[in-house]
Formats: structure tokens, C-alpha cells, sequence
């Protein structure tokens, strides 16, 4: 099949960006998204032109680092994927597709379609982490966890960070990437000496970020690629609240 890139090329933070027209020929419908942009890139090496730069680790839907925006869809037209997992069938021949960056003022492009996610990385900073003693692994198999509650915690922290969510909203928000963030820990026992204090600390952050509020528009929860849901949002929220108003009162 043959297709069409239009491809933001942004040369540094500072430096004015366009669209890029790329011809890609021959491509196999079993080829991923990123591979179809390495073979594009190999030809622009070889013409000794500047290759797109975009951002990838994993390349099997866990390190987070390959969100980009597909014909206006973050990780493109497939549900429940990241980028890298995306493949070429998922368009038809002679298709033109249009490729950018994430856009939100909390993720400042780098280069090309390579954004700074590092807000997402002073979130965690803030609070994402358990700092009292838990043993080691076999002291953590002797405590009890109720099923529901590692099941919950175990889909909070199936978030791997990308950035689709804040992506998707038209506020720029980062409630979704917050609360699974703090979920995966206040349903266990461990998070529990902590589980206040995390909350505010994180949220704060994430406000300081210039991240959006949360108006329940729902994109992050449609383009998620680990289909974490909405309902997290809403035990942030009350996680929050009760955080807060104890704080309050203490
Ligand atoms: S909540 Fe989903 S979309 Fe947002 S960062 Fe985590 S995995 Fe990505
Ligand atoms: S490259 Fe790691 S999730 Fe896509």
C-alpha cells in the first residue's frame, strides 16, 4: 500500500513548525506505525535529509513513550493501543494521514513530534511512591488484600504515563494520568500511612503544572490505550476532599 504523511516538523522548542509531505511506498499492512516511519526516515537519512523525530522504547504498549497524534486521534484510529502497537492495516491504500505532537502547554514540543513530558514525572515526584517500610517480597504476600481492591489498583496502575489523556481534552487536563496514579496505592494496605498526604501533594502539583481542570468532557477515558476509566477521576476527587477537609480540621 501506498500512503501519505503530513508530519509536524519543528526543528527545537523555540523554532516555527509546519507540516512535512511524505510519500511512503510499499508499505506492508503487517508493518506497525513506527515502523513505516522508520522506513521513511531511512529514506530521508539516505537523501541527507533531517529523519522525523519521535520518541519510542518499548514498542509493545508499556514504557508510554510513543504518543502522537494520528489524523487527530492520540495513538491513532485503533482503541485500547499505543502508537507502537498500532499497525499499518489499520488504514487503506492511498490514505493521507496526518501525524503531530501531542499539543498541551504542560507538554512543550522538543523537536518534531518528541514532547517533554517531564510534568507527568513531578507528579510522581510529589507523592507517587511509598516511603514507609514494607518489607520485602515475601512480607508483602503475608499481608491480606482483599480481591476487589487489588484488582482495582492493579488497572490504576496499568497507566504507563503517555499523555494520550491530556491529549484528548480540550482542557489539557491531567486528572486522568493523577488519579490512576494515585489509586494504584490508596486501595492497598501499604499506601495507606500516606494516602493524605499523597493526594494533596500530587494534585497541587499537577496544578502548578498549568495542566486543565477536569470539566467531564470523557476523551481521556476514550483514547486511554489501558482503558482506565473515568471512575478513577471521581475517587480522586473524593480522595481529595477528604484529605482536604481533615487537613482542615487537624
Ligand atoms: S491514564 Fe491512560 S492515557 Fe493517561 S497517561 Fe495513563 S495510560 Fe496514558
Ligand atoms: S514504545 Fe513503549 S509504549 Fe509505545
Amino acid at each position: 500500500m501506498d500512503v501519505v504523511l503530513q508530519v509536524w516538523r519543528q526543528a527545537g522548542p523555540s523554532a516555527p513548525g509546519r507540516f512535512g509531505r511524505y510519500e511512503a511506498k510499499d508499505v506492508s499492512p503487517h508493518m506497525s506505525f513506527l515502523e513505516m516511519l522508520d522506513v521513511v526516515n531511512e529514506d530521508l537519512i539516505t537523501r541527507g535529509e533531517e529523519p522525523i523525530a519521535f520518541e519510542h522504547d518499548c514498542r509493545e504498549g508499556i514504557c508510554g513513550s510513543c504518543g502522537m497524534m494520528i489524523n487527530g486521534m492520540p495513538h491513532g484510529p485503533q482503541r485500547a493501543v499505543a502508537t507502537c502497537q498500532l499497525h499499518m492495516r489499520s488504514f487503506r491504500d492511498g490514505d493521507e494521514i496526518w501525524i503531530e505532537p501531542w499539543r498541551a502547554r504542560a507538554f512543550p514540543i522538543l523537536k518534531d513530534l518528541v514532547v517533554d513530558r517531564s510534568a507527568f514525572d513531578r507528579i510522581i515526584q510529589a507523592g507517587g511512591y511509598i516511603s514507609v517500610r514494607t518489607g520485602s517480597a515475601p512480607d508483602a504476600n503475608a499481608v491480606p488484600v482483599p480481591k476487589d481492591d487489588a484488582d482495582l489498583a492493579f488497572d490504576a496502575a496499568t497507566c504507563i504515563g503517555c499523555g494520550a489523556c491530556v491529549a484528548a481534552c480540550p482542557n489539557a487536563s491531567a486528572m486522568l494520568f493523577t488519579a490512576a496514579k494515585v489509586a494504584q496505592f490508596a486501595r492497598l494496605p501499604q499506601g495507606q500511612p500516606e494516602r493524605e498526604a499523597r493526594v494533596r501533594r500530587m494534585v497541587t502539583q499537577m496544578d502548578a503544572e498549568d495542566f486543565g481542570s477536569c470539566t467531564n468532557h470523557g476523551e481521556c477515558e476514550a483514547v486511554c490505550p489501558k482503558e482506565i476509566g473515568l471512575e478513577f477521576i471521581a475517587r480522586l476527587n473524593r480522595d481529595y476532599l477528604m484529605a482536604t477537609l481533615k487537613g482542615e480540621s487537624s
